[in-house]
């Protein structure tokens, strides 16, 4: 099972990107899984415009036809998706049919990005993704991982498992039809 984790926030930096990474590896533990991180940020997609053929878009556009399975990985920007995310997602739509889709959505706060989780379904219902009724809300990401990068905050520790088990069992039921 083929499985593209996108990175959507644009910082430097970014808590996100770690939060990417860490559920990249677990997915990559798992038997008949394969999982390629894929960076927003290093895309570096410009504003929306009807540009032809961009290289970035050739990039992801194989990459999101190439998946199996699609997890976002993002942080709440004022209660939504952050902009220079929802850009570059704009310039496919097609490819997100019947895609088998999950998110995990990543504040510092206490809240777990959730304004962001609610913009993103409505997104991704629109764009006809079959998307996982469950998201991972991940609070206080500052406190994530300790220094060896392994999770330490209790809620993030309990809910991942469960979270990328209901994911992959969408994909693989989609996948066999
Ligand atoms: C432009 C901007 C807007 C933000 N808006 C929110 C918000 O609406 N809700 C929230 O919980 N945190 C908000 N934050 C704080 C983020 O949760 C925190 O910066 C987190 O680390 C962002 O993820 P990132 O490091 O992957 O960009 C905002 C941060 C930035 C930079």
């Amino acid at each position: 099972m083929n499985i593209a984790v996108i990175q959507g926030s644009p910082r430097s930096g970014s808590n996100s990107f770690r939060v990417a990474q860490f559920l990249c590896e677990q997915l990559n533990r798992k038997q008949l899984v394969s999982a390629n991180l894929v960076n927003l940020k290093e895309l570096n997609f410009p504003n929306f415009d009807d540009h032809g053929e961009l290289p970035q878009v050739h990039q992801l556009k194989e990459k999101l036809l190439a998946a199996d399975g699609v997890l976002f990985v993002f942080p709440e920007y004022n209660g939504g998706m952050p902009g220079a995310m929802k850009n570059a997602l704009d310039y496919f739509r097609a490819e997100y049919n019947f895609k088998p889709m999950a998110a995990a959505t990543v504040s510092a706060g206490p809240f777990g990005g959730l304004n962001a989780w609610h913009a993103f379904h409505s997104w991704a219902l629109y764009v006809g993704g079959i998307l996982l009724p469950n998201n991972l809300k991940v609070s206080g990401v500052s406190n994530l991982f300790n220094d060896e990068g392994e999770p330490v905050e209790k809620n993030f520790k309990s809910n991942y498992p469960k979270f990328l088990d209901e994911f992959c069992w969408l994909t693989e039921k989609l996948i066999a039809d």
